[in-house]
């Protein structure tokens, strides 16, 4: 039984899921089968029965939420506490005590829709900041079934982590799991961290924690993707209109690519400006290097998303109005989802990949551009040392984000760079991406979530 807020239930006009835990589920999913139960997306004034939606291996049921509880819980506190807390934007957080009310009583509701559906060997995996208090409300319902969390975003240091409103509730919420992964150790440092200060739970060695009488396991889990599978998308991808397109329009210039949710983590505009200070400082490379970023629009109800939506038109315009030129536009901005075929296509042609969040919890996206990349010929990886990818993707020109001019100068080293370096930095990276797919990341989990030994201490 696999919990999450953003459920992707198949629909005709296919839109592709543009974020990763929505990504990496449903290849997850697809392979071993299972149940899917979350947020339908849709607002219902009125309690509605659970929509239930089977598609081969794997069945979705989906609720509708009431306008207040998605103000509260999901755009108040899980997006304007939670996330910029876990991203360390303590400015950008904002502290409202109906929104924290709000977050525990939809997970309350959650927690009772969800019973209608247990059985009682069911091994549930629950997903992401929306639903840290599932399990809390599941056991104190009753049950005792396995019950796995994982964070796909970065959990920050304890002085951060700590000016989340009812921190207390939130993190001894964590302890009621049997295990709780997360995306690289140094969030897993943190958070061990944060309850040795808060004194939540006993240490007993080997990533095993004890709190209240029960044991759970901490660890990191990166996640990963279909390496393979999209590794053939790409190859696949040169027969898709809109890369051909794109490759036509492109004469023989060299194609940047960034992809993102509108996300002020993600660090777009201060791509766009290190881009900018390339082309300021490298005369050279204007009119032969065009940056195409596309980023679709994301929880624009959440007033922080809004004012980054203007601030990056705003710097994509402000560059095209200063380097353009009749026959050239520098930054090309995309405020749509594109497919995953398109964008494997895309990837391929770019001959550099511009993956410079201020934090992240992984990025997919810097694993897929690796991937879709022609070993004869590849493109090179510019990284923020703030993505969890980079604990695995060492081989990526690592760069400081907040950093305009070092960013700038690894872009022309990235245009620059031999064939030789190229395929040797590429050849690490995929190495990396084989030994460590999405396939991977769910056996590695659901093993330790089913063989790790009854939690419950022995008495006395
Ligand atoms: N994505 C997509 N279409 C788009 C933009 C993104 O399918 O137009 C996908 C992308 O391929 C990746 C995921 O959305 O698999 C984004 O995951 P990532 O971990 O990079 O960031 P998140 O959005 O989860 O913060
Ligand atoms: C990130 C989060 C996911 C979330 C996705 C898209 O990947 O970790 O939990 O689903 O962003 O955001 P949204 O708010 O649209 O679900």
């Amino acid at each position: 039984m696999v919990v999450s807020n953003r459920v992707p239930v198949p629909s005709d006009s296919g839109s592709p899921a543009a974020g990763g835990l929505a990504v990496a589920l449903n290849a997850a999913l697809q392979q071993r089968g299972g149940f899917w139960f979350g947020w339908s997306g849709n607002v219902s004034e009125e309690e509605t029965p659970l929509q239930v939606h089977d598609f081969g291996r794997v069945s979705y049921a989906v609720t509708d939420l009431s306008q207040r509880d998605i103000d509260e819980y999901y755009a108040g506190f899980a997006n304007r506490a939670l996330w910029p807390v876990c991203h360390y934007r303590l400015d950008l957080t904002e502290i409202s005590a109906n929104d924290t009310a709000g977050y525990f009583r939809v997970n309350e509701f959650f927690a009772r829709r969800l019973a209608t559906l247990l059985k009682p060997d069911d091994v549930i995996w629950i997903h992401d900041y929306h639903f840290i208090p599932l399990a809390a409300y599941l056991r104190q319902m009753g049950f005792e079934n396995r019950m796995g969390f994982f964070l796909h975003i970065p959990w920050a240091p304890y002085d951060v982590s700590s000016a989340l409103p009812a921190y207390q509730t939130v993190l001894s919420g964590l302890t009621r799991y049997d295990v709780v992964g997360f995306q690289t150790r140094r969030d897993v440092e943190n958070f061990t961290r944060c309850l040795e200060q808060e004194k939540m739970a006993r240490d007993l060695g080997d990533g095993r924690w004890e709190a209240d009488g029960r044991v759970f396991k901490v660890d990191a889990f990166p996640i990963g993707i279909e390496t393979d599978l999209f590794r053939q998308e790409a190859r696949e991808a040169k027969s898709n209109s809109l890369v051909r397109r794109m490759r036509a329009s492109m004469e023989d210039k060299h194609l940047i690519i960034g992809v993102d949710r509108l996300d002020y983590s993600k660090g777009i505009r201060q791509r766009i400006e290190a881009f900018a200070c390339m082309l300021e400082r490298f005369p050279n490379m204007r009119n032969k290097v065009t940056f195409l970023q596309i980023t679709p629009k994301s929880r624009s109800e959440v007033p922080e998303y809004l004012k980054m939506q203007h601030e990056v038109a705003e710097q994509a315009g402000w560059t095209n109005g200063k380097f353009g030129d009749v026959d050239w536009t520098p930054v090309r901005y995309i405020n749509k989802a594109v497919s995953r075929t398109s964008l494997a296509g895309l990837y391929r042609s770019a001959r550099v990949g511009m993956v410079t969040p201020l934090r992240d919890g992984m990025n997919l996206v810097a694993k897929e551009y690796v991937a879709s990349q022609r070993g004869t010929d590849p493109g090179v990886l510019v990284l923020s040392r703030f993505a969890g990818a980079a604990e695995e993707l060492d081989s990526a020109l690592l760069v400081n984000p907040y950093d305009t001019e070092a960013t700038a100068n690894a872009i022309v080293r990235a245009l620059e760079m031999s064939l030789e370096e190229r395929k040797e930095r590429w050849k690490a990276m995929m190495a990396r991406l084989r030994s460590n797919t999405v396939d991977h990341w769910c056996a590695n989990f659901m093993a330790v979530l089913t063989q790790e030994q009854s939690c419950a201490l022995p008495k006395g």
